[in-house]
């Protein structure tokens, strides 16, 4: 499917060919937006699930008034927030940093949470001259394209979801911190994290009203009432499936770049492949609602 690029009393918004992405541009985000531009945005941002906004730089207070236009700040866990920033995460990996790149496998932000973020927003402050792409998936045409009959199957399913693997006390980051393996970003590894909670397998976006796959291989252990093996069987299948190039879209950087994703239908990875060179991200999260 092609999109034209499609341009609004107020803004221009370019999606990708599959629909799935859409740049925007037209607008000043470092400044409160008149209510028919937030609108619009908010719009483009249903519609494509992850918009970007090229050139805009930003500071901390114009990050986080823009972030509180979409919505309150979501809960952010495990991670130390920037010094006098409690809503702003600092991703920033060194050139001589050994430690794996953060977000390296697919997830969808804090969906371990009774209210997961709906909103993710990444400001790019140094971008590397190679590599540190952030690939999405569309989790909606995922689940658009799976047959009557396994739809039908995972519609009633529930999936545990737990931050264990990665921030738990055995997890990933706890090996690495046995290890000394130095990371710049402050993770802060905790029991906390051990916790599970339960979403349904398929969600139903509360604005599209279209319904989307949500699990992910860093956050979801399994599912309700069934073996391991089974789980494995069933997860093993969606992940392969989710992540098809089809459904991916890998997004380029550039410096003073914003991105907002939607955590609701989507899930990301972020790519390696800049070791020798400094990327640094601003983060921030919008509160979302219980997966229903
Ligand atoms: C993340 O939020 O998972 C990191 C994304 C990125 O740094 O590209």
């Amino acid at each position: 499917m092609s999109q034209a690029a499609m341009k609004t009393e107020t803004i221009t918004v370019r999606p990708n060919a599959s629909g799935f992405g859409a740049e925007v541009t037209g607008l000043d985000i470092s400044q409160p937006l008149p209510p028919a531009t937030l609108a619009a945005v908010k719009q483009a941002w249903a519609d494509h699930a992850v918009v970007w906004f090229p050139d805009q730089p930003l500071t901390h207070d114009q990050l986080e008034a823009f972030t509180l236009q979409i919505g309150p700040f979501g809960h952010d866990p495990f991670i130390a927030p920037m010094e006098g920033r409690p809503h702003i995460l600092e991703l920033r990996r060194e050139p001589d940093e050994k430690a794996r790149n953060f977000g390296a496998g697919w997830h969808s932000d804090w969906s371990f949470q009774e209210e997961p973020p709906a909103a993710t927003l990444l400001h790019s402050k140094v971008t590397p001259p190679v590599g540190g792409d952030t690939l999405y998936a569309d989790c909606t045409r995922a689940y658009d394209a799976l047959s009557d009959v396994m739809k039908r199957m995972l519609d009633g399913l529930v999936a545990i979801h737990s931050a264990a693997l990665p921030y738990g006390t055995k997890g990933l980051f706890a090996q690495e911190q046995a290890q000394q393996n130095d990371r710049t970003m402050k993770i802060i590894v905790s029991e906390e994290a051990d916790k599970t909670f339960p979403h349904p397998l398929v969600r139903v976006h509360p604005v599209t009203g279209r319904k989307a796959l949500y699990v992910s291989p860093t956050y979801t252990l399994g599912i309700e009432g069934m073996t391991r093996a089974e789980s494995a069987a069933i997860l093993g299948f969606l992940y392969a499936h989710m992540t098809k190039d089809e459904f991916v879209y890998r997004h380029k950087w550039r410096e003073n770049m914003l991105t907002m994703w939607d955590n609701r239908c989507t899930l990301h990875f972020a790519d390696g492949g800049y070791d020798g060179h400094l990327r640094v991200m601003h983060r921030t999260t919008v509160a979302g609602d219980r997966p229903r």
